[in-house]
């Protein structure tokens, strides 16, 4: 593959996984990482291969031979990093959510529009092979349709208070909620058209998110598609310290039902028997990887681009929306 000059954004644990993905790349020359924590960046530098860090990320931006930036920083700050990048004309790879509200993402997707550059966005599991396992059953007529995937699971708070605020991370509806906004238009092949939830917040007042404006941290949220099939997410951050929920993940169809053991393991029920699916598991984050550097060197199609991040996005604004009023939101010009 042709040599990428690479620059990460962050050195937390998303930061550590883009670059140890990256320094797997052929081809990728890992230049510049950056942290305001100067000890996370020295590490991750010195551990994944860097030529230099930096705790300041727009002078890591200034360094030649960077192509591509990995932003890894808490969500509130994406626009700011990603738009900086790819005004230096840097093709950019950013965290999931693309943004915590509209305004930044939209900002985001012009600015790729603006510069030419490549905006992708880091729904890792559009790369998961338990995922493409799913879609392959489910578009193969294997339960036959519609069907209605469910997720369900609660955690306590949050140790990273950055992801329960509204302005940095936008807790579970935006974080978390994403990744099955995005991966329900991959498995159902199309577009949401209307969100109703039910939300509340349980951690107002933890002590321990002093300082922090928290996001709705509990909610069940159902996703009409145009093709009929509906996803349901019931999802809480806002548990007391030591609990959990229990958690359920299954895809149900007229003619039987697929459930997901992580992203390991299916079974696929029928009612002529049982098919378990094992050893599913892959460095879906290295093949995330590896795709971008495709599309940067090679032109390779984008799996997920800035609109992706945008239409995840507003399902859940919409959802929160939802919640607040209690009733239903339609998506204009999702369908
Ligand atoms: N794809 C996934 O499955 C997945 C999983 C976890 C997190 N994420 C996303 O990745 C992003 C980072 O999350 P994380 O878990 O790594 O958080 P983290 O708190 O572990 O790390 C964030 C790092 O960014 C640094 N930082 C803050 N502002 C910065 C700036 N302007 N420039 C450079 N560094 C800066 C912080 O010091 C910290 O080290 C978030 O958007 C999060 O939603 C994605």
């Amino acid at each position: 593959m042709a040599r990428i000059g690479v620059c990460v954004l962050g050195a937390g644990d998303m930061g550590r996984t883009h670059a140890r993905s990256w320094s797997q790349v052929e081809g990728a020359e890992l230049i510049a990482v950056a942290d305001p924590d100067e000890a996370r960046a020295r590490k991750s530098c010195e551990d994944h291969g860097f030529d230099r860090w930096f705790t300041d990320w727009r002078e890591a931006l200034e360094q030649p031979g960077i192509q591509a930036v990995s932003i890894c920083v808490p969500s509130g700050y994406h626009c700011e990093c990603s738009t900086a990048a790819m005004g230096h004309g840097y093709h950019v790879l950013c965290e999931k959510p693309l943004a915590v509200c509209e305004e930044d993402a939209l900002a985001m997707v012009q600015a790729a529009e603006r510069t030419g550059v490549l905006l992708g966005v880091a729904f890792c599991k559009r790369f998961s092979n338990a995922i493409h396992k799913v879609r392959d059953i489910v578009a193969g007529g294997g339960i036959e349709r519609p069907v209605m995937y469910r997720f369900a699971t609660g955690w306590e708070i949050r140790f990273k208070p950055w992801i329960m605020d509204r302005r940095l991370g936008g807790g579970p509806i935006i974080d978390l909620a994403c990744h099955y906004f995005d991966q329900w238009r991959f498995i159902f092949e199309s577009e949401p058209v209307r969100v109703k939830a039910s939300g509340m917040t349980f951690s107002i007042g933890a002590p321990e998110l002093l300082g922090v404006e928290p996001e709705m941290d509990t909610a069940t949220i159902l996703v009409e598609h145009d093709s009929g099939d509906v996803g349901v997410i019931s999802v809480s951050w806002g548990l007391p310290r030591g609990t959990r929920s229990g958690s359920l993940e299954d895809v149900l169809g007229p003619a039987g039902v697929i459930s997901l053991e992580g992203l390991d393991k299916l079974t696929l029920v029928r009612s002529g028997g049982e098919e378990v699916f094992e050893g599913l598991g892959n460095d879906m984050y290295l093949d995330q990887t590896r795709a971008f550097a495709r599309a940067v060197t090679e032109g390779a199609p984008l799996s997920t681009a800035g609109a992706d991040g945008l239409t995840a996005l507003r399902v859940s604004l919409a959802a929160i929306e939802s919640a607040r009023s209690g009733v239903a939101v339609e998506l204009e010009g999702q369908g």
